[in-house]
């Protein structure tokens, strides 16, 4: 019965306003709310404008915004992941999601044009593959929506250069080359960072902990420019997975995992293939002592045993348990073995997208989320005083 009402009503909406509408998108709650309205406001005239103001209410998602992204730089790997990428997979049926591959940020640091392109399509096959289903989530490229550049501009007059000063990525990432002759953009990151999110009216933000400090910015900069011109930007919320802890370099658990560290037995890639899988597990620094024990007076163990945790949901004490009176290989054998159960299929699933497909969704998801940042962006330059011609 439900789906014969959906169906009329999929029928009305087309036919007064030629919109194509995903009738299954329609809760059982909207349908009645549809209906009741519907039965009062049956005079041609009235119909339109009730139906249109019903449809608005129905369409216009009622869910909280998320957005987060991915710079194409790199190989991802499990700490991308767990940090970030399975935390966005769980939130998609509770959020209206928009997921970026922002490789407007990955040019802060030096690029191959040729391999930037190719990891961009690669990150964005690595969503996919995860579980970011399109039909629930946007998946864009971040320079594909020119109005991330525009706002930055905007929000970079409200920015402070003691605000900059203090983000610990960028004097980590200074570091290499020396504050002086780091690039205004590496320094100028965390403001285009702050358009991402402030453009689409995010609530909140899912990602890993390290990323706190720019989203803190993000809420800085809205509040400031809400105050200097009037309500524009909600402020948005971090969300941090709670066991999304940092993961931490097999080969120094005093530093995170990370995509630019030298050493590839710094990191486990979500595209290495099992032998090297196990191969980096067996590398992987350790501890004194042969107990499996989880403690911080032994970060690197600590390290492993939060990943096997992550990947085959058992908490640490049951590891502990397990592995109790064995040592370090049996451990070690196992850890890998629970990570090649979750890669293998997540590999195949990546290898099975086509460049096509995924151009298709990038696409889509362009057209969808542009609507939106235009929305955004325009409100901004009326409130700022640019001149609009209609
Ligand atoms: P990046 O590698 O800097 O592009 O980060 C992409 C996302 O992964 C961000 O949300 C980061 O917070 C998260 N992330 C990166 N490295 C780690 C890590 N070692 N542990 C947990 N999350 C991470
Ligand atoms: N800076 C983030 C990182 O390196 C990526 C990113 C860019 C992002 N814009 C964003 C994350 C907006 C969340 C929201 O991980």
């Amino acid at each position: 019965m439900f789906n014969c009402l959906r169906i009329c009503i999929h029928n009305y909406i087309m036919r007064c306003y030629g919109k194509c509408v995903n009738i299954y998108s329609i809760c059982e709650k909207c349908l009645f709310k549809v209906l009741f309205v519907y039965k009062f406001y049956c005079l041609e005239f009235q119909k339109r404008i009730y139906l249109f103001n019903i449809t608005s209410m129905i369409f216009k998602s009622d869910k909280k915004r998320i957005f987060s992204g991915v710079q194409p730089s790199g190989n991802l790997h499990i700490g991308n992941y767990l940090g970030a990428i399975k935390n966005w997979v769980e939130l998609q049926d509770k959020y209206e999601s928009i997921f970026c591959v922002v490789d407007m940020h990955a040019i802060t640091a030096p690029q191959d044009p040729e391999m930037l392109r190719k990891k961009t399509i690669e990150i964005a096959k690595i969503y996919l593959a995860a579980g970011i289903d399109p039909r629930k989530s946007s998946i864009f490229i971040q320079s594909h929506v020119s109005e991330h550049a525009e706002l930055m501009w905007v929000l970079n007059t409200i920015a402070k250069i003691s605000e900059l000063d203090k983000m610990t990525q960028f004097k980590d990432k200074a570091q290499k080359t020396g504050r002086e002759s780091a690039g205004v953009g590496l320094y100028d990151y965390p403001v285009l960072m702050a358009a991402d999110i402030l453009l689409y009216d995010t609530e909140v933000v899912p990602v890993g902990e390290d990323q706190k400090q720019h989203v803190e910015l993000a809420r800085d900069l809205a509040k400031r420019f809400n105050s200097k011109f009037g309500e524009t930007f909600i402020v948005p919320e971090v969300h941090i997975k709670k066991e999304g802890m940092r993961v931490m370099g097999l080969d120094n658990p005093e530093k995170k995992m990370s995509k630019s560290a030298e050493s590839i037995y710094n990191r486990i890639e979500l595209l290495d293939d099992v032998e090297t899988i196990r191969k980096k597990i067996r590398k992987a620094v350790t501890d004194s002592g042969s107990e499996i024990v989880y403690s911080d007076e032994k970060p690197a163990l600590k390290n492993l045993i939060n990943i096997h945790s992550s990947f085959s949901g058992k908490t640490p004490k049951e590891i502990e348990a397990i592995f109790k009176g064995k040592g370090y290989g049996d451990f070690k054998a196992d850890l890998a073995e629970v990570i090649i159960a979750f890669l293998q299929p997540f590999q195949e699933k990546f290898s099975n997208l086509s460049d096509e497909d995924v151009l298709r969704v990038l696409n889509d998801g362009k057209e969808k989320v542009r609507k939106i940042a235009k929305e955004k962006m325009d409100e901004v330059k009326k409130r700022v005083g640019f001149v609009i011609i209609k």
